[in-house]
């Protein structure tokens, strides 16, 4: 298992390209099961989440051929089961549920379970496959689907804590072959949505007005192959932004959306950076501790969830008080125990953590948890005297391309230890 040893006190400078985003390429590749045709995927990020996307296609009949970003999916027959054992790997493996309910007519996926993030239920998934038509019944740990034929339908998928992200994309993906209009309220409006929508366009899908909260499907009889460049990540570049301030120095990234980036960008501006934007480029200067900020993450374009723990590894290291309140996944604080390890001054009350920023932390080792959480870590090492050793850096890996790579470009002092 991998550590990584973060020496503090390198400042950043320099460029880094953006990768492909992770969390459009998962459901990008799923849908690839819609059509009996080959279709090609570029710029796909080299993720371990990734990995087992691909072999949950490979184990469902696709043929899978990958070479440096591109990835060629070619899913002619396919099964309609997906297995624990390779489900449990990753939560995302729930989208293959839509492509395999639109095409077959029928899936039977394990369910994927809790993680640390909270308890990630799919009653939302459901309750759109329903209204399509569809039964769903759990059995022996796996959502079984099944549906003689996908009529359209109106269905709301907004939850108790907002729109649903994968929920939104498989049953867009469901309703592509459905007979008639399926009309989604309270949909995900995250850019994510928007390239799978764009991506099912160019396989013959009718889909209007993915991006907004209203998402209309006139239902096709069948799909074909295309091909299409996943876009930038977002939380990626979010991080590498926080890095450079964090870093103090001047950082810029290529191969970025910034139209992606403004709930970002705007937090990092009020705490005292200045950002600046290009058309495909996104700057960042280090101008010193950050000023105290109140945040809140919300759905796009709100502050991100993903990008919370960065950003708080970012305020400890200014001074007076920071709040920062989780609204999409209220149990995502995992990063507070380890940063107080590091010298952080966090207190947690529910689902909103209050900062005092404490200046200068201190290096130590640390747990990586979850993907965000573990990049949160890395990014406050970057600043904190000493050493800061991060354990389990699996789970990096699972969403950021060759972090250490990437941070060794910019300047910063990083190793990766087999441990
Ligand atoms: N929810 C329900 N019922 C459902 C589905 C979701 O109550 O059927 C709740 C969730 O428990 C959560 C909220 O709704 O409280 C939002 O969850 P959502 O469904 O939007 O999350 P997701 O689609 O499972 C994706 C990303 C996450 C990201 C969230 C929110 C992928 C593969 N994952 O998850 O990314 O945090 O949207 O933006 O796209 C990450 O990359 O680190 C990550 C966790």
């Amino acid at each position: 298992m991998d550590k990584i040893l973060v020496y503090g006190g390198h400042p950043l400078n320099g460029t880094v390209r953006v990768s492909g985003s992770k969390n459009s390429a998962l459901p990008i590749l799923a849908a690839a099961l819609l059509t009996r045709e080959p279709c090609v995927i570029s710029n796909v990020p080299d993720l371990s989440d990734i990995h087992y996307m691909l072999q949950i296609l490979s184990h469902m009949g696709a043929s899978v051929e990958r070479a440096s970003g591109v990835v060629r999916i070619h899913a002619e027959k396919i099964k309609t089961e997906a297995p624990y054992d390779i489900v449990r790997k990753m939560r995302a493996s729930v989208c293959v549920l839509g492509p395999l309910l639109g095409r077959e007519k029928e899936a039977t996926v394990s369910l994927p379970g809790g993680c640390v993030i909270g308890d990630r239920p799919i009653d939302l998934h459901l309750k759109g496959f329903e209204a399509l038509g569809a039964v769903s019944r759990i059995e022996h740990g796996n959502v079984k689907i099944f549906a003689g034929e996908l009529r359209g339908a109106t269905v709301n998928l907004r939850g108790k804590l907002g729109p649903t992200v994968l929920g939104t994309d498989n049953v867009m993906m469901a309703a592509v072959l459905a007979e008639g209009t399926t009309v989604i309220e309270s949909a995900a409006a995250e850019p994510e949505v928007v390239d799978l929508a764009n991506f099912l366009n160019k396989m013959g899908a009718r889909i209007e007005g993915a991006g907004t909260r209203r998402i209309v499907i006139h239902g096709v009889s069948e799909l074909h192959g295309t091909e299409h460049a996943v876009i930038p990540d977002r939380i990626e570049a979010g991080t590498y932004l926080v890095a450079g301030a964090i870093g103090g120095g001047d950082v810029r990234l290529i191969r970025a959306d910034p139209t992606h980036l403004g709930s970002v960008i705007e937090a990092l501006q009020k705490t005292g950076y200045s950002v600046e934007t290009g058309a495909d480029t996104v700057r960042v200067r280090g101008n010193g501790a950050p000023r105290p900020l109140q945040l809140t993450t919300e759905p796009y374009p709100g502050f991100p969830t993903d990008m919370q723990a960065q950003m708080c590894a970012l305020l400890c290291q200014g001074s007076g008080i920071s709040v920062i309140r989780e609204t999409i996944f209220p149990q995502r604080f995992m990063h507070v125990s380890e940063l107080k390890r590091m010298g952080a001054d966090i207190a947690l009350d529910g689902h909103t953590a209050v900062i005092s920023g404490v200046g200068k932390m201190s290096g130590a080792p640390v747990m990586a948890s979850d993907l965000r959480a573990s990049a949160a870590l890395v990014l406050a090492g970057l600043k904190a005297d000493g050493v800061t050793e991060v354990n389990r850096v699996y789970h990096i890996d699972r969403g950021y391309e060759r972090i250490d790579e990437k941070l060794i470009q910019l300047g910063a002092k990083i190793e990766r230890v087999k441990a």
